[in-house]
Order: structure tokens, then C-alpha cells, then sequence
């Protein structure tokens, strides 16, 4: 089993059928709950951030720097750890500030990282990397964490959801198994595609793209392979080991859509689960969109609640 630098999620995370879901449409579907990893509010980036500050800590860092959106659930992750670990954290996030802040950005605030607000993605690394070398003139030692932390070091702690996954799994009837989530950043897809090598797993996998960002397969089949390397296992990824869906996306990246709003409103009001608008949201839409054509006929679909509460208080 990977080793965890860190205890920070709650660990395993549950793993339960949505009953009545499952009847509502007709089949059997399952929900892992990443939402409930439970440190500074949970999430996917609780397993990554575990993974990545452990290395800012090893390399001597002072402080981190990183980048999202302005509700971006990672920044939050990232500038709540940091202080835990006893370095500042300096946000570079797009879009438009509320004032007073909310969702994330009050916690973020809360965590008293230094905020730097920019108007679109295309500035947030610029700002980011010209403030790194800047700090590494003055003597500082800053560690910076790309988007979504989705690089070989974060992934791991989605390689490691993977064998925990697994674990659970066995304790349940042997039967075909999908494991569906939203994928951004990617960081997330390509952990769990190296966690399902190295478990050497049956599990089909299927991410429900909730950005427009060209070439995502690309990015996770790099840091899968990096990762695979880290492992020290022999695979190596393609594009065609990665599927995913882009029909659920909308108009991009952040804008609701009617299907998504639909997902929330089914799953607040049968389950008790809280999902968000950006992604996990969407990622539902898509679950209850494919399996009502059949699309998932005679498996079991497991959805991995990839957490972002606070998103939804904005
Ligand atoms: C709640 C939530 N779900 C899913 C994702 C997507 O994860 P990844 O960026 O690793 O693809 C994110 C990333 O920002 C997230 O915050």
C-alpha cells in the first residue's frame, strides 16, 4: 500500500449504494464520498494536498504559492494546510472577487493567504512564476503547486484512493464496475489511472469533463505515467486508457447548467448529498444522463463525490 506522508482526510471514505436513486432510474448506482475526507472542509484536494506539502516541507519550504479560480476548492485546500504546516500561502485566482467574500474565498481569507486577484487564467501561472523567482532573489524558499495540484506528487494521493477503493470493493458481490467523476485539472484521473495499474484493476473508469481546456488527456496520461514511473510500475498511458465525456460541460467551465441544477436539486432531495454547481453537479448530470439510455446497463456505477461544498455558498 502507498504510504501517507500526512493523516490529514479521515480515511477510508465511505463507500454506500444510493438506494433511491438507483430505483429512480432504474440502476444500480453507488456514491464514493471524497466529500467527507473532512479536512478543512474536504474534498479531492485533501488526498493531493497531503501528498504535496509533505514535499514542500522536505524541499524547506516557506511558503507556497499557487493558482485557481476564485472559488477554486484547491486554493482552499493548499492555503488552509500550509498555515497547518507552518508556511504562508500566496493565491493567484481569476475572475471576480465578491465583496464581502464568500465560498471559498472567505475561508481563504479565514486561512490568511495572501490574495492576488487576476482578471482571466491566462495570467494567474505568468503571476505566479515572476512572483516565485522574485521571492527566490530575497532569499525565500517558495514551493509552487501547479492548478488543481495535478502533478506526479499530488496524484499520488488519488493512486492511493484507488487501493482503497479496491479494498472496498472486495467486500462486496464480484460485478462489473464503472467509477465516474468530474475531471478538470486532471490530477485526479491520472492518480486513479495509475492506482487501477498497480491494483491491476477491472474498474472502467469515466470522467465527465466539466471544462474546455484543449488536450486534457494528454496532461493526465503525462502525470499517470510520471506517476506509474514513481511506483515503479512498467505502464505507460494513451489517450484511449483515459475516456471521457464532454457533453455535459455547458457553456464552460463555473456556468451552471439546467441538468447540473437538476442533479443537485435530485440528490439534496432523495439522498441528503450535497453536490456543486461546477463540478460535481455536472458530473451527475451526466451519470443520470448516460444510465437513463442504458449506457451502464447490467454494472454497477460508482460516483466519486469529488467534494466542493463551499462553492455551492457563493
Ligand atoms: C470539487 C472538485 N471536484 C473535481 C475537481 C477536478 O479534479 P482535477 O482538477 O484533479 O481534475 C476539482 C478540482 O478543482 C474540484 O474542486
Amino acid at each position: 500500500m502507498i504510504e501517507r506522508p500526512f493523516q490529514l482526510a479521515t480515511l477510508p471514505t465511505p463507500l454506500h449504494p444510493l438506494e433511491r436513486l438507483s430505483a429512480l432510474v432504474g440502476q444500480d448506482i453507488w456514491i464514493k464520498r471524497d466529500d467527507l475526507t473532512g479536512y478543512a472542509m474536504g474534498g479531492n484536494k485533501v488526498r493531493k494536498a497531503e501528498f504535496l506539502l509533505a514535499d514542500a516541507r522536505a524541499q524547506g519550504a516557506d511558503i507556497t504559492l499557487t493558482a485557481g479560480a476564485v472559488q477554486s476548492n484547491h486554493a482552499r485546500v493548499i492555503a488552509s494546510v500550509s498555515r497547518r504546516f507552518g508556511m504562508e500561502c500566496r493565491l493567484y485566482l481569476s475572475g471576480q472577487p465578491t465583496d464581502p467574500p464568500v465560498g471559498n474565498l472567505l475561508l481563504n481569507r479565514l486561512a490568511g493567504a495572501q490574495i492576488q486577484c487576476v482578471p482571466t487564467s491566462v495570467e494567474r501561472s505568468a503571476a505566479m512564476e515572476r512572483d516565485a523567482a522574485k521571492l527566490r532573489e530575497e532569499g525565500r524558499r517558495p514551493y509552487v503547486i501547479p492548478i488543481g495540484g495535478s502533478n506526479a506528487v499530488g496524484s499520488m494521493g488519488y493512486a492511493a484512493f484507488f487501493e482503497e477503493l479496491a479494498v472496498q470493493l472486495k467486500a462486496l458481490p464480484a460485478k462489473p464496475t464503472v467509477l465516474l467523476f468530474p475531471t478538470s485539472s486532471g490530477g485526479t484521473y491520472a492518480g486513479i489511472l495509475a492506482g487501477k495499474a498497480l491494483t491491476r484493476s477491472e474498474v472502467e473508469l469515466l470522467g465527465i469533463r466539466v471544462d474546455l481546456d484543449p488536450e486534457p488527456e494528454r496532461v493526465i496520461c503525462e502525470v499517470a505515467s510520471a506517476l506509474a514511473e514513481r511506483l515503479g510500475i512498467p505502464d505507460r498511458f494513451t489517450p484511449a486508457d483515459a475516456p471521457m465525456n464532454a457533453d455535459y460541460v455547458g457553456e464552460g467551465y463555473g456556468q451552471p447548467t439546467d441538468a447540473g441544477q437538476e442533479a443537485m436539486r435530485l440528490l439534496w432531495q432523495e439522498e441528503g448529498v450535497l453536490l456543486d454547481p461546477v463540478y460535481t453537479g455536472k458530473a451527475m448530470s451526466g451519470l443520470l444522463s448516460l444510465a437513463r439510455q442504458g449506457a451502464f446497463s447490467g454494472r454497477r456505477v460508482i460516483f466519486l463525490h469529488t467534494g466542493g461544498a463551499p462553492g455551492v455558498f457563493r
